[in-house]
């Protein structure tokens, strides 16, 4: 292996949301979000990845049942109550950084309460002075894919322009709440996601409307000038303030050298990559996104001094996922599907893949790197990377995980050389240091920890926590700072 050097100060970490994580989902006054009435389906072919179209009914009908089992986000790992003896261990690992998402719902149950909930914000006061405490610098998420359900019920989700005011009184209190404590925040997890899973992100679920894709874009508009005024207003609380900018990365390769393929991934990572990168680093909406709304008949209402807040206020880093790569091609006829991160990819046949069929591709993590930094002139950080495996717990208590060991150096090991090659590389947050509840499946046994979380799809289980091989291995690749992998 190639002797890496990481900056000392690099931040090494892992990376939790509220929704999969925290349970407790009617505890201390916290409303209903769209994760937890998303149902786990045993049935599902974990092979394709399914589009869960949360609508109307499906809300109802989950409103008025209490379950947690069918539900399971709202049960998550219990991190509400455990998060002392979670955050321990993270610390044994020798965490220097712990990304974590705050609940708009807890904050805000009814969405436009006069006054934040106390309660709610005392628990994550308990969560970040415990970072704190054992010298792990906290990394706020402010909205991770868990879309208060009254903000739909009440106002239609981020189509309504309200939200950004809301949005933004939500931030005011976070950044004022957290100042000198929270320095780094990212205002919106994976962005890019909300053009394909408008529920859980923007909160928009009116797939029968002509002009479904036009809402989701305005949605998506909004949230924009609402991260563009969340980065004025943490820079004038705190100028010491770091804002994110996020995106998952669909890294993309031509199928073929035929032009025509090349073509078709230059579009491709432009839009779903690059345009929403586009607007919040350089602070403007990128000619092919223009273009692209003239080509599909999509008007944007932007109103006066949105450009303006978007082009003055831009993002401080680079955040983005890592988790598989796609390719491209102008004829996909010939080509194979397999499962991918929210939607279903092209596959790439020098890839190996996951037991979702999610394509395992280390050397396109530098590849990423060093496009991303070029285009930004930005200081990246990994806010997520690992791949979703089967784990066994065996009697005596260990699980060994050489799988996850594996996927976790390489691609480690390809951002040590994305760093040599020259890109900035702020840190490394991989998803998942403890098992929780799979975003997109709902499924408790697609695991990513280096904890062992005892239970199974339907709740069944101790809870207990246990220290997996990678545990380890991990604490030991954060003290080499990365020279052993
Ligand atoms: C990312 C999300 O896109 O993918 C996480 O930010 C999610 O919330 C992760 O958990 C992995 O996806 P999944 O569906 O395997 O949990």
């Amino acid at each position: 292996m190639t002797n890496l050097n990481f900056p000392k100060d690099f931040l090494w970490g892992g990376a939790l949301s509220a929704c999969q994580a925290e349970g407790a989902y009617n505890v201390d006054g916290k409303s209903l979000t769209i994760p937890e009435v998303m149902k786990f389906n045993e049935k599902n072919d974990r092979k394709v990845t399914k589009q869960i179209r949360i609508n109307r009914e499906m809300i109802e009908e989950a409103k008025n049942d209490p379950d947690t089992v069918k539900y399971p986000k709202r049960r998550g790992i219990d991190f509400y109550h455990t998060f002392r003896e979670d955050l321990a261990l993270f610390a044994e690992m020798g965490f220097k950084v712990f990304r974590y998402s705050i609940s708009w719902a807890r904050v805000f149950p009814n969405g436009d309460d006069a006054a934040p909930n106390e309660k709610a914000l005392q628990f994550y006061d308990q969560v970040i002075d415990e970072c704190l405490k054992h010298g792990m610098e906290p990394l706020i998420t402010i909205s991770h894919f868990d879309m208060p359900i009254v903000l739909i019920d009440k106002f239609g989700g981020w189509y309504n322009r309200k939200l950004i005011d809301l949005y933004v009184k939500y931030c005011d209190v976070l950044f004022n709440r957290y100042k000198g404590k929270v320095k780094y925040w990212i205002t919106f997890n994976e962005i890019n996601m909300s053009v394909k899973a408008g529920a859980k992100t923007l909160g928009i679920i009116e797939y029968d409307k002509p002009n479904f894709e036009e809402m989701l874009f305005q949605g998506l508009h909004h949230q924009f000038v609402a991260a563009s005024r969340a980065t004025k207003m943490a820079h004038e609380i705190d100028p010491e303030n770091k804002i994110g900018s996020m995106v998952a990365y669909f890294t993309t390769y031509p199928y073929t050298c035929k032009p025509e393929d090349a073509l078709q991934m230059q579009q491709d990572d432009q839009m779903k990559n690059q345009f929403f990168l586009d607007v919040l680093n350089q602070g403007e909406y990128p000619y092919y996104g223009k273009t692209y709304f003239k080509n599909k008949g999509i008007t944007i209402n932007i109103e006066d001094g949105d450009l303006d807040s978007i082009r003055a206020n831009t993002a401080d880093f680079v955040g983005m996922s890592y988790y598989n790569s796609m390719i491209s091609s102008s004829d996909t006829e010939q080509l194979e599907l397999t499962a991918g991160n929210v939607h279903s990819v092209y596959k790439n046949p020098h890839l190996p893949a996951n037991e979702w069929g999610w394509q395992i591709d280390p050397v396109g993590l530098r590849y990423t790197l060093n496009l991303v930094y070029d285009r930004y002139k930005k200081p990246v950080f990994i806010l997520e990377n690992s791949s979703g495996f089967y784990d066994k717990l065996n009697e005596d208590g260990s699980v060994n995980d050489p799988y996850r060991i594996d996927f976790l150096s390489k691609h480690i090991e390809q951002m040590g050389l994305a760093i040599a090659d020259g890109v900035e590389v702020l840190g490394y947050t991989m998803w998942g240091p403890i098992d929780m509840i799979s975003s997109g499946t709902s499924e408790m046994s697609k695991r990513y920890g280096f904890i062992y979380v005892d239970q199974d799809d339907y709740g069944n289980g101790s809870m207990k926590r246990y220290r997996k091989d990678s545990f380890f291995w991990y604490q030991n690749v954060i003290q080499t700072n990365g020279e052993q992998l």
